[in-house]
């Protein structure tokens, strides 16, 4: 890891009014950056593989269209800002493509999608249309950089990770791993809770996940052709087994992934957004991030399905582990259905309580904070040393720019 990099691209980011003195800022964001790299220094980088479809092209398509953008040009801020805001979208946009090509309306792995019809009958829309809106977030934004005279972001030669060996999965390089997953839940009890990871709060989930894929991994594992039962009073998921109790423990875990990758977003752009110089930035990232929310929202009430009646009490045969049925333990911080946010501290715990997206804090859920939560996702798990070079730097650089909270 090639630290001096990180470091000029702070120093020049932070211009000399910063309110916060440059120096602690650049502490903190490089005290996060070597935690992050701490972190996955238990990840083998693998050797270049091939292929290459992609947000690359899908952008060269957008950016013939731009040709009539304002000519006024975006501060540094502005732009450290959306290029980390596109890197996060293409890094979405990869994973949910993966999740499309199997489990999309169009998908092609009929076991994988009739589990994931478990969680609730619409999964298959749903996955499809998230994944259009996070390939339209990263066409846009880098069609937006260009069109200001900025630099776009192409993570195009990083899409080195293995599909999917299962039946509906393209085999082509991707940029993020689906395959072996920790998945974190603390999100699930922090929105239910009336505390702020922004005064300090700290959450465990309900629950925790093993180790899972997001995606089936093959049709040894799961084949393709297996019958999932549909979930029901007379046919439970206690009463799943074998290759079944797979498949569904898979898809569970992929409900589960939904909602962190989204509320991750859902924290991640009002963090960027109170930064922003130009309005029209600031109308961008609000927008985004709008949608962000509605995500998360989606599927923090669909992940709650795998762990109520029904479909409660699945064990996944390859670790043992069970899904709860959190509706037992008659707890709030459990509920499946308290999917709205509870009031929670928010500016002074002198002022009422308030029901907000938290956290909002740049050292909670920032750019640097994005990147180490997807790190221990495993999200990146086998990525090289200059993938991670160049997202930290993108987001050491957003993290940089003044303002913000
Ligand atoms: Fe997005
Ligand atoms: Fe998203």
């Amino acid at each position: 890891m090639k630290e001096e990099n990180v470091s000029s691209s702070v120093g020049t980011a932070t211009p000399s009014n910063d309110p916060n003195p440059p120096s602690t800022a650049e502490d903190n964001l490089q005290r996060h950056w070597r935690g992050v790299v701490k972190r996955r220094s238990f990840l083998k980088s693998i050797g270049l593989a091939g292929a290459t479809v992609t947000a690359g092209a899908l952008m060269g398509k957008q950016l013939n269209a731009v040709t009539t953008q304002s000519s006024r040009r975006l501060s540094k801020g502005d732009i450290q800002l959306l290029r980390f805001a596109a890197a996060v979208e293409l890094i979405e946009a990869d994973l949910w493509q993966q999740y499309n090509e199997l489990g999309g309306v169009q998908g092609g792995n009929l076991a994988y999608i009739a589990a994931l019809s478990n969680l609730d009958g619409d999964m298959p829309q749903y996955i499809a249309d998230n994944t259009d809106d996070e390939l339209s977030h990263a066409a846009f934004l880098n069609a937006y950089l260009i069109s200001k005279g900025a630099d776009p972001v192409d993570l195009d030669h990083f899409r080195r990770l293995p599909s999917s060996q299962a039946t509906g999965a393209k085999d082509v390089g991707r940029l993020t791993n689906l395959l072996s997953l920790n998945v974190d839940l603390s999100w699930y009890t922090r929105y239910r809770s009336g505390q702020n990871p922004d005064f300090g709060a700290s959450f465990k989930g309900p629950f925790t996940l093993p180790t899972l894929p997001g995606i089936p991994v093959n049709n040894t594992d799961t084949p393709p052709d297996t019958t999932i039962p549909a979930a029901s009073a007379q046919c439970p998921g206690t009463a799943f087994t074998g290759a079944a109790a797979r498949m569904q423990a898979i898809a569970n875990n992929a409900g589960f992934h939904f909602a962190f990758i989204e509320q991750g977003g859902a924290s991640l752009y009002p963090s960027l957004a109170f930064k922003a110089k130009d309005p029209e930035v600031l109308r961008i990232l609000v927008s985004i991030g709008g949608v962000e929310i509605d995500h998360f929202g989606l599927w923090h009430d669909k992940g709650g399905n795998a762990v109520s009646q029904p479909l409660a009490g699945v064990t996944d045969p390859a670790t043992g582990f069970t899904f709860p049925d959190l509706n037992a333990l008659h707890n709030e911080l459990d509920q499946t259905n308290l999917i709205l946010p509870e009031p929670t501290d928010f500016i002074s715990k002198d002022l009422p309580q308030c029901s907000v997206i938290r956290p909002t804090t740049t050292r909670n859920g920032g750019a640097v904070a994005t990147i180490k939560a997807f790190t221990d996702d495993l999200l990146f798990l086998n990525q090289g040393d200059d993938f991670f070079t160049l997202v930290n730097q993108l987001a050491v650089a957003a993290d940089s720019v003044p303002g913000g909270f």
